[in-house]
C-alpha cells in the first residue's frame, strides 16, 4: 500500500536518507565475497521499495528550495542562536526525542548512532578530539526540533549561488530551482572566484553548517571542516568543486575522507552500552566544550 508522503518531511525517519548514502557507496571494505552479496541482496531490496520513491521526493523538494536567498535567510534567523540554551548532554537527550515512525526494535536512536561512530573512531586509536567529532557531529539535526523541514536539515549538501554540480544526487530536480536560471548564480564560478576557498563559499542549509557555527571557536580544523563538510558528497567523494577549494580545504579533505567510513559504515545492531561509556565521554566534552552552548 502506498503511503500518504508528507510534502515538507517526505522520509519516515532522518535514517532513510542516510540508508540511500549507504546504497549509494556501499563500504568497499566488505572484501569477502558473502558481504558482497548480502549488499547486491540489500540493494535490490532497496530499489523495489517504496523508500526510493520517499527518498527521491525528499531530494526533489530539497533541490528545489535550498537556493542562495534561502540559505541566507536561514543563517540570518538561526545563527543568532536565540532558541536554546544547553549542554552537549541536554542536546544529545534533546535529539533523542525526534520522533521515529520507523520500527524502534530494529533501529538505533541517535545517541547510539552517535556513539558507534565515536567508539569506532576511538577503537582505531585516532586524537581525542576526533572522537569527540564522532559523538557530536549530528547534533545539529535538532534543527529539525525546531520545526524546520527535513530537506533543510539533513541530505547531501552543496555550494549555492554557483551552478549546481550533475555529480550532485538526482541533479535533474535542480531545473526546478529558480537559480538554475538566474544569471547571477547558474555558471561554474557563479557569484565565486577559482579557488576562492570554500570559507567564502555559501553551502546549502543543513545540519552540518549550522553545528559548525556553534563549533568554530572549540575545536581544531580537521575537526570543523570533518563536522562542515561531511554530507558533501559531490566533493568528498565526486571531487566536482575542485575550482572553489584553495590549498588548506585540499588538505583538510584528506579529514573529511577519514570521517566518512566512520559515519557510514559503522552502524550495527550491538547497540553499544551508554552507561558503561559515559564517563569518557563526560571527561571529554568537558575538555574541549563549555558548559552550556547556544543553540
Ligand atoms: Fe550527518
Ligand atoms: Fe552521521
Amino acid at each position: 500500500m502506498k503511503k500518504h508522503i508528507d510534502t515538507d518531511n517526505p522520509l519516515n525517519n532522518l535514517d532513510e536518507w542516510e540508508d540511500d548514502l549507504l546504497m549509494r557507496y556501499p563500504d568497499p571494505s566488505e572484501e569477502n565475497e558473502d558481504a558482497k552479496e548480502k549488499q547486491k541482496e540489500e540493494f535490490r531490496n532497496y530499489v523495489d521499495s517504496e523508500r526510493v520513491e520517499t527518498v527521491k521526493e525528499f531530494y526533489r523538494i530539497n533541490h528545489t528550495y535550498q537556493t542562495y536567498d534561502f540559505v541566507c535567510s536561514k543563517e540570518q534567523d538561526f545563527l543568532q542562536f536565540n532558541r536554546k540554551e544547553m549542554s552537549i548532554w541536554e542536546a544529545v537527550e534533546f535529539l533523542n526525542t525526534l520522533v521515529d515512525d520507523s520500527d524502534p526494535d530494529i533501529d538505533l536512536d541517535q545517541t547510539q548512532h552517535l556513539l558507534q561512530t565515536s567508539e569506532a573512531i576511538r577503537a582505531d586509536g585516532h586524537p581525542d578530539w576526533f572522537v569527540l567529532t564522532g559523538f557530536i557531529h549530528d547534533l545539529g539535526k535538532v534543527l529539525c526540533l525546531f520545526g524546520e523541514p527535513q530537506w533543510a536539515v539533513v541530505g547531501d549538501t552543496f555550494p549555492v549561488g554557483c551552478a549546481y554540480s550533475d555529480k550532485i544526487v538526482y541533479p535533474d530536480f535542480f531545473k526546478e530551482n529558480p537559480d538554475y536560471t538566474d544569471e547571477r548564480f547558474n555558471t561554474k564560478l557563479g557569484i565565486y572566484t577559482q579557488n576562492c576557498g570554500l570559507e567564502n563559499v555559501k553551502m546549502s542549509w543543513g545540519h552540518d553548517e549550522y553545528l559548525y557555527q556553534i563549533m568554530k571557536d572549540y575545536l581544531p580544523d580537521p575537526a570543523l571542516y570533518m563536522i562542515r563538510y561531511h554530507s558533501f558528497y559531490s566533493q568528498h567523494k565526486e571531487n566536482a568543486y575542485a575550482h572553489l577549494m584553495n590549498e588548506k580545504d585540499i588538505e583538510m579533505f584528506d579529514w573529511v575522507r577519514k570521517f566518512n567510513p566512520y559515519d557510514l559504515y559503522t552502524k550495527a545492531p550491538v547497540k553499544p552500552d551508554v552507561k558503561a561509556l559515559l564517563p569518557y565521554y563526560k571527561e571529554l566534552v568537558a575538555k574541549y566544550l563549555p558548559e552550556k552552548l547556544n543553540f
